[in-house]
């Protein structure tokens, strides 16, 4: 039987995950590392350590698969997904020349400007889909050349995150649509990289790896490759996809109608399209899916998952060494609380932009508000207040997909924050939807691992490998009960954005004259 690995270079760890043709996960291995700040807005990691942790989780999960399958275990092919937008800027020698500045990275809202001003916004939309926003792969090139012009002068390949890993697997440079897609250098109506934005932003063609769609053989195993992973040689690595893109492929969000939402670090929402759509505002992302030939739009709350990870590390010290002597995860006692108290939180109101935001505000000043705090408010009510300030900041980007005339009519979660029961009512009561879940909860990896094995010719099309390999499973509908309570809530949640909207920019300001 042959089987398949997926790598996905998450945000906060590398995952690896080894399936069977017909979606069973065999077994799995991650291995986390940290996220750099060095500066207020920066947000940075060593390649180096990506490669560490590939090569480290890789052979953690083989080895496992092993003590499942036995010896024989014959891997067919790679399949790699990895966190979106971060550069990779790498000399003429294969040589990293700096850290990748990741997607969450907030410093080039002047680059921003400057590319809106050399192509005017509708034809930026018009030739990308999309605005430029300041964690993309554009703005960080043009602020490398304007802030590290000695290090500028020695780029000769500027790669995405998954792709580095590609590069040393296979020693090729290449890439697949859906993460070419958020560089906003690439033409996603037309799937491949734009000579209008290369030109106008005077960046060099030979800089970008070669585009591939996500289910095409990219390159194979090389020999270092694989005395690295302890594989044989030659074994094919095919295209894969961005996290989402991939995640989405891993949900089964394939065919119209069917939406996923991520409650992961960031948390998004994803749509399938059959045609190339975009929001002509440029609120939603609009980007290459995985699927040969398919689009997606794509809503991003910068922080989901990261605003109650960001609680529980500063607010959550009791919790946490409950958790530690009951021998459980922090989330879950952090949860048990939470549902004690009462939908709403007595007044208490999150804003999640604790990283600044992408939807519907592209906004790198943003910041993260406890708004409506009382004397009668605990710790438990914050963490509620935080997962339903993150879920109404998903209805935000559900609400966009209405206007731009997309529908969710099955909606999957996925992602971390919906391993909590609590997290997943309150989700179905905001967006007043019925819930569903993938059995196989296991993220990119998933996806990536699936168009491997499309890759390959296991099976025909991507729609027929999630057809066989994705189970999903319904979790639960709306309380009837809560819906006019979170209808009144997020009347008061929509303006508060635009009512904080210059205490942000002057915030700023000051944070820069000062910090
Ligand atoms: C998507 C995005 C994030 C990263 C990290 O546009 O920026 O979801 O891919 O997961």
């Amino acid at each position: 039987m042959p089987y398949f690995l997926g790598i996905d270079v998450g945000t906060s760890a590398l995952k690896t995950l080894l399936i069977s043709d017909e979606g069973k996960v065999i077994s799995s291995a991650s291995v986390d590392y940290p996220l750099l700040t060095p500066r207020p807005n920066w947000a940075e990691q060593d390649p180096a350590i990506w490669w560490d942790a590939a090569v480290r989780a890789a052979k953690e999960c083989l080895g496992r698969g092993k003590e499942v399958v036995g010896d024989s275990l014959v891997v067919e092919a790679l399949g790699l997904s990895g966190q979106m937008h971060g550069s990779v800027f790498i000399n003429g020698e294969g040589g990293v020349l700096r850290p990748a500045i990741l997607w969450c990275d907030q410093r080039t809202e002047e680059q921003c400007g400057e590319i809106n001003d050399k192509l005017g916004f509708n034809k930026l939309i018009g030739i990308t889909g999309n605005r430029a926003v300041a964690g993309f792969t554009a703005p960080k090139i043009l602020w490398l050349r304007r802030n590290e012009p000695e290090i500028y002068r020695q780029v000769e390949k500027v790669l995405l995150p998954k792709d580095y890993i590609r590069y040393k697997l296979t020693g090729e440079f290449a890439t697949e649509v859906s993460d070419a897609s958020g560089t906003l250098l690439f033409n996603v109506k037309e799937r491949k990289w734009s000579e209008e934005m290369l030109d106008t932003l005077d960046i060099p063609r030979r800089w970008m790896p070669d585009c591939y769609e996500s289910t095409k053989i990219s390159g194979c195993l090389s020999k270092k490759g694989a005395i690295a992973l302890g594989l044989p040689e030659g074994i094919p690595v095919v295209g894969g996809g961005g996290d989402q893109a991939a995640g989405a492929v891993g949900n089964g969000i394939v065919v119209p109608g069917a939406v996923s939402c991520v409650l992961g670090t960031s948390g998004v929402v994803f749509w399938h399209s059959e045609e190339p759509l975009y929001d002509t505002r440029g609120r939603l992302h609009a980007f290459c899916h995985a699927v040969p030939g398919k689009w997606h739009l794509m809503g991003v709350t910068l922080s989901a998952g990261g605003s109650l990870k960001w609680f529980k590390d500063n607010l959550c010290p009791e919790e946490i060494e409950e958790a530690r002597r009951k021998g459980v995860s922090a989330y879950q006692v952090i949860d048990e609380k939470a549902e004690a108290v009462d939908p709403g939180c007595e007044g208490l109101l999150f804003l999640p932009y604790l990283a600044g935001e992408r939807t519907p505000y592209a906004d790198a000043s943003a910041r993260g508000a406890f708004v409506g705090l009382s004397l009668r408010h605990s710790r438990a009510h914050m963490a509620r207040s935080v997962m339903e300030g993150v879920s109404m900041s998903l209805k935000d980007c559900l609400e966009l997909g209405r206007e731009c005339g997309v529908e969710a009519h099955r909606l999957y979660l996925s992602g971390g924050g919906a391993r909590s029961p609590l997290w997943r009512q309150i989700a179905a009561d905001i967006w007043e939807k019925e819930i569903n879940v993938v059995g196989a909860n296991e993220g990119p990896a998933f996806g990536a691992a699936i168009l491997a094995a499309v890759g390959v010719g296991v099976y025909q099309s991507v729609e027929d490998a999630c057809n066989r390999m994705v189970a999903t499973e319904f979790a639960g509908n709306p309380l009837p009960e809560n819906l006019d309570l979170y209808r009144d809530i997020y009347q008061l949640f929509r303006p508060m954005y635009s009512s904080l909207k210059d205490f942000f920019m002057n915030n700023r300001k000051i944070l820069e004259k000062h910090y």
